[in-house]
């Protein structure tokens, strides 16, 4: 799963999944640009992966706005001069059913999360095939395939990531493949605030009997982006240690 010569784009790379993936991605070889909203801790985890010598370039990105989109694609050719790997990862949400959510809410909800990935492959796609091609990993969710309360907006915009994965593979093949991952309970900054009555339904309902960790996501990443996955597109990896799989009530 080498990524030599390759170069990356993380959004949400601040923090949990997308720091994990921007890692191991820069230890696989590839120049990463790493975005997010979050300044300060960007700032913090870019300093951290370039002192033990990875290539990494901050870029301060909010992806609910197409004009910061397009500034950070164009980071990555003004510091790398191209691009192979886009990784749409950044997220925000918020919490309630279709009666409670105010409708900007749900708007904000649906451009960070869905919006922000066709804005990506509108100004990514024409650059990574000018670099010869390469690969796009959305992060999706099991939100994707199944309903937990009062997720109206997340629900919808993870089912539409999925959708939009599979459109942007058949449209964009074979130059560039497109596929999602579907993490299932993962440790990060998304868990902030739970306690251990919140944790314990998930791990007990997961047969690997643990949440997920930020590396078991990113892994998965890495091998879709990287040429061991070069006859896989469109496709949708769950990865949940197989929370949803379950059939018990
Ligand atoms: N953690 C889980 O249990 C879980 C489960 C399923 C899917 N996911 C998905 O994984 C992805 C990563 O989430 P995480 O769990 O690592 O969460 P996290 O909170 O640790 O990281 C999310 C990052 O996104 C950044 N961000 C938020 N809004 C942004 C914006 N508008 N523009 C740019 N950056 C922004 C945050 O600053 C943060 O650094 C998301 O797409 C999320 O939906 C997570």
């Amino acid at each position: 799963m080498k990524l030599s010569d390759k170069t990356a784009i993380v959004t949400g790379a601040a923090s949990g999944i997308g720091k994990a993936t921007a890692k191991q991605m820069v230890s696989a070889g590839a120049r990463v640009v790493a975005a997010d909203i979050n300044a300060p801790l960007l700032a913090s985890v870019v300093s951290e992966m370039s002192a033990s010598g990875g290539q990494v370039t901050a870029c301060v990105t909010d992806v609910g706005d197409s004009e910061q989109i397009a500034n950070m694609v164009q980071c990555a050719t003004e510091s790398y001069g191209d691009l192979h790997i886009l990784h749409n990862n950044a997220f925000s949400n918020v919490i309630g059913s279709a009666t409670e959510l105010a409708e900007d809410d749900w708007d904000r909800t649906l451009d960070v999360c869905l919006k922000s990935l066709f804005l990506g492959l509108k100004h990514a796609i024409p650059v990574i095939e000018r670099s010869g091609g390469g690969s796009v990993v959305n992060t999706a969710s099991v939100h994707s395939h199944v309903a937990f309360r009062n997720h109206a907006a997340y629900d919808a915009a993870k089912g539409g990531v999925v959708g939009l994965t599979r459109s942007a593979a058949v449209d964009f093949a074979p130059k560039v493949r497109v596929n999602a991952v579907l993490p299932g309970a993962i440790l990060t900054g998304a868990w902030k605030g739970a306690t251990e009555i919140d944790k314990k339904p998930f791990i007990d309902r997961c047969p690997m009997k643990r949440l997920g960790v930020p590396d078991d996501i990113a892994s998965a990443v890495v091998f879709l982006a990287s040429d061991a996955a070069s006859f896989i597109t469109g496709t949708t990896l769950v990865v949940d240690g197989g929370l949803t799989i379950v059939g018990d009530p």
